[in-house]
């Protein structure tokens, strides 16, 4: 399972890539604004940080429009894979993007249909929201367990990124249902690391070992 960072934040993208848990990253136009830094700067600095595909949005909504800004980010660097929204028009450039070997990831996925559209489309990545779909009462992680088993019935080679993860839960669910990579913010990160056994187990370990200095 490949782990993605969800923040276009270079101090978190570091402290995960010197945990080693970084496959990749995940950035949005909300992500991007947290930052007060030119787009194409901070998305190039990022590529060159993490040895891995690098999602960067698109933000016109046409068709034409989309698919010049997929061109010019993915001109920026090798990495960069093209976020493109899950609509008709999305699906007309992931269709001529995957053409021209461009990447992309279909972003704002709430439904198993539309990652079958996405897959069919072409799309290199789709992204299941499952921390919107949770937060109106909708099982996030079902979406996820329906688009696994749809991909693997007809071997579709698009792959899964479980987004807008908010808790530890998510990543063990999305493991347990073979989901290809999750996209986790960093505080979700760490939190995958703490266990209470662990610290106190560790502060037993030290405590007796200062008695055997004494
Ligand atoms: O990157 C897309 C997704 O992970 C957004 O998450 O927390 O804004 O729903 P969230």
């Amino acid at each position: 399972m490949k782990f993605f960072i969800d923040t276009a934040n270079i101090a978190e993208i570091r402290e995960g890539c010197n945990m080693g848990m970084v496959d990749g990253v995940t950035t949005n136009p909300s992500l991007i604004s947290k930052e007060g830094r030119k787009f194409e700067d901070l998305v190039k600095e990022i590529c060159d940080i993490v040895d891995g595909p690098v999602s960067a949005e698109v933000i016109r909504t046409d068709t034409d429009g989309m698919i010049q800004e997929a061109r010019d980010l993915a001109g920026l660097h090798e990495n960069i894979v093209v976020k493109i929204p899950m609509t008709i028009d999305g699906m007309k450039a992931v269709r001529n993007l995957t053409e021209e070997g461009i990447k992309t990831n279909v972003t704002l996925v709430f439904s198993p249909l539309q990652a079958l559209m996405a897959a069919k489309a072409g799309a290199t990545y789709v992204s299941p929201f499952v921390g919107r779909l949770d937060d109106i009462s909708h099982e996030g992680m079902l979406l996820v367990e329906q688009i696994v088993e749809i991909y693997s019935n007809y071997a579709f080679d698009t792959e899964v990124i479980v987004a807008s993860v908010r808790n530890p839960l998510h990543i063990l669910e999305s493991a347990l249902m073979g989901a290809d990579i999750a996209t986790i913010p960093f505080n979700v990160l760490t939190k995958l690391a703490s266990h209470p056994l662990t610290d106190k187990g560790l502060k037993a370990f030290l405590d007796d070992w200062k008695k055997t200095q004494s």
